[in-house]
């Protein structure tokens, strides 16, 4: 009994060995075993300031969403300035404690598996303004219609993640949890 069970747990083991799509580039199967976070989402963002700051204009965009050095350009005083068209200027207490915060959890940092699918998507010198521009984004949503996305009033651009990821603010991303106004649950 003992031994067909240690047998059945090697293959276990092995099997999922195998099925390498759960783990990122680099990590083992023990990697994975030994934290729950490689098997979550995206890391929820806790810092109180930051979304309170950050969200007037879209929701809080997860840290594990853009690398640091994306972080430190979007934060940039000059660059609040002029965010993508909007004045997101910020007092220098708050735009470091922000930028603080969103370092400690950035992708590159983050063992959360969505964090590091975005990182082993981007090359070794990316620095992307925009997470619609990671080619991981960008792949998961080739399919969708500008119809459903630019020409849906209810969703305006794909920069608003949480008109269709319904529990976006929590950092879950799962096509499971999809729905687009108008158009309904994607997967059913
Ligand atoms: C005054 C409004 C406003 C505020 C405040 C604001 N943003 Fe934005 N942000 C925008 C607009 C507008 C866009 C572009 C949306 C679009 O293209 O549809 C944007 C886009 C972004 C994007 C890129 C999303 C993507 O992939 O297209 C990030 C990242 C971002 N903001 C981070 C922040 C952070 C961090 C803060 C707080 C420091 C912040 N924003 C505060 C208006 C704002
Ligand atoms: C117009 C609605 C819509 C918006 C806006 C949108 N998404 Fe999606 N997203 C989808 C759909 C639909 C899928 C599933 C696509 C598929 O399976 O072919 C998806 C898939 C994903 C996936 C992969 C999920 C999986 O199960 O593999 C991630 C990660 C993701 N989106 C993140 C984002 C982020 C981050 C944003 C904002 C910057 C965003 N999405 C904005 C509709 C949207």
């Amino acid at each position: 009994m003992t031994k067909r069970l240690t047998i059945l747990s090697i293959v276990t083991l092995l099997g999922l060995g195998i099925n390498t799509s759960v783990f990122a580039d680099g990590e083992s199967f023990f990697d994975w075993l030994l934290t729950t976070d490689s098997r979550n989402e995206i890391k929820p963002m806790q810092n109180e300031l930051y979304n309170e700051e950050c969200s007037d204009c879209h929701f809080p965009y997860q840290a594990g969403l853009l690398p640091e050095a994306s972080w430190k350009k979007l934060l940039d005083p000059k660059a609040l300035e002029d965010h993508f068209g909007d004045n997101a200027e910020l007092d220098d207490e708050t735009r470091s404690a922000i930028l603080d915060a969103l370092i400690a959890d950035s992708a590159d940092k983050s063992r959360y598996k969505r964090s590091k699918k975005i990182m082993s998507s981007l090359g070794e010198n990316e620095v992307p303004m925009r997470i619609i521009d990671i080619p991981y984004i960008k792949r998961k949503h080739h399919e969708i219609s500008d119809k459903l996305i630019t020409g849906n009033d209810k969703v305006k651009s794909l920069s608003f993640c949480d008109a269709c990821h319904q529990k976006a603010d929590e950092g879950i991303y799962d096509d499971d949890s999809v729905v687009i106004p108008g158009h309904g649950n994607w997967t059913w």
